[in-house]
């Protein structure tokens, strides 16, 4: 299984070192092509790699961590998704003003997920801040992060990385119930649980 990361930001370079901690490869990509990863790469090692966004996303699972408004452009021209995975960790919101948007009702993955036809798209990744993100031991506990999607064999695989990665998984359901995650409209964002067995 290899992993991609489109976006390495915040949220993509926190995940690209979850992914790198947990002994598996990762490609990363951004806007300004691999040359401008060259020191986040050689900070996370030998695991990770640059690459350009189209060679991100013929991995297995992509990961999508791009600012909201930039994600039609992000994706514009990539696929066909044949079935991959892609997970989105995106909320409908941007710095510096933080003004909710008006999706018509729509949850922001469906709103992704029309752009990236022929994916499985799975919710996750997305309610914690990156600081939070990194670290998935917490307090003699693992981390709890919630996902959701409608394709049960991409969640299934996602469960899988997210508990190797070292958090607790939690499935919220389907794509719509992901809503509940979805910041700022459902009541989980924020919520720093922790797992004790
Ligand atoms: N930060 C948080 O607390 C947080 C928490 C949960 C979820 N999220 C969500 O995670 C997503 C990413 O947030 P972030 O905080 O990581 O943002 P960020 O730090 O601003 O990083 C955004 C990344 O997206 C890349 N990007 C922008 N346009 C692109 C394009 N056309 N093609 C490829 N890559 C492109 C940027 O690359 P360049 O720099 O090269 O343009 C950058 O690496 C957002 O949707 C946000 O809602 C954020």
């Amino acid at each position: 299984m290899n992993i991609s990361i489109i976006g390495a930001g915040a949220i993509g370079a926190a995940i690209a070192r979850l992914v790198v901690d947990a002994g598996l490869n990762v490609s990363l990509a951004n806007s300004r092509g691999p040359e401008s990863l060259a020191t986040l790469v050689a900070e996370l090692g030998p695991l990770a790699q640059a690459v350009t966004a189209r060679q991100a996303s013929q991995a297995d699972i992509v990961f999508l961590a791009v600012n909201w408004s930039k994600i039609p452009k992000a994706v514009e021209g990539l696929g066909p998704w044949e079935g991959r995975i892609v997970v989105d960790t995106n909320n409908p919101i941007e710095a510096p003003l933080f003004k909710p948007l008006d999706l018509n009702g729509k949850t922001s993955s469906h709103v992704v997920a029309e752009l990236l036809p022929g994916a499985r798209l799975v919710k996750g990744f997305n309610h914690l801040a990156p600081r939070l993100l990194t670290n998935p031991n917490a307090e003699g506990g693992r981390r709890v992060l919630f996902y959701a999607g409608d394709h049960v064999e991409a969640k299934q695989k996602v469960a899988e990385l997210i508990t190797r990665l070292g958090f607790f998984g939690i499935d919220l359901g389907s794509l719509q119930q992901g809503l509940l995650a979805q910041f700022p409209d459902g009541p989980i964002p924020g919520l720093n649980l922790v797992k004790h067995d």
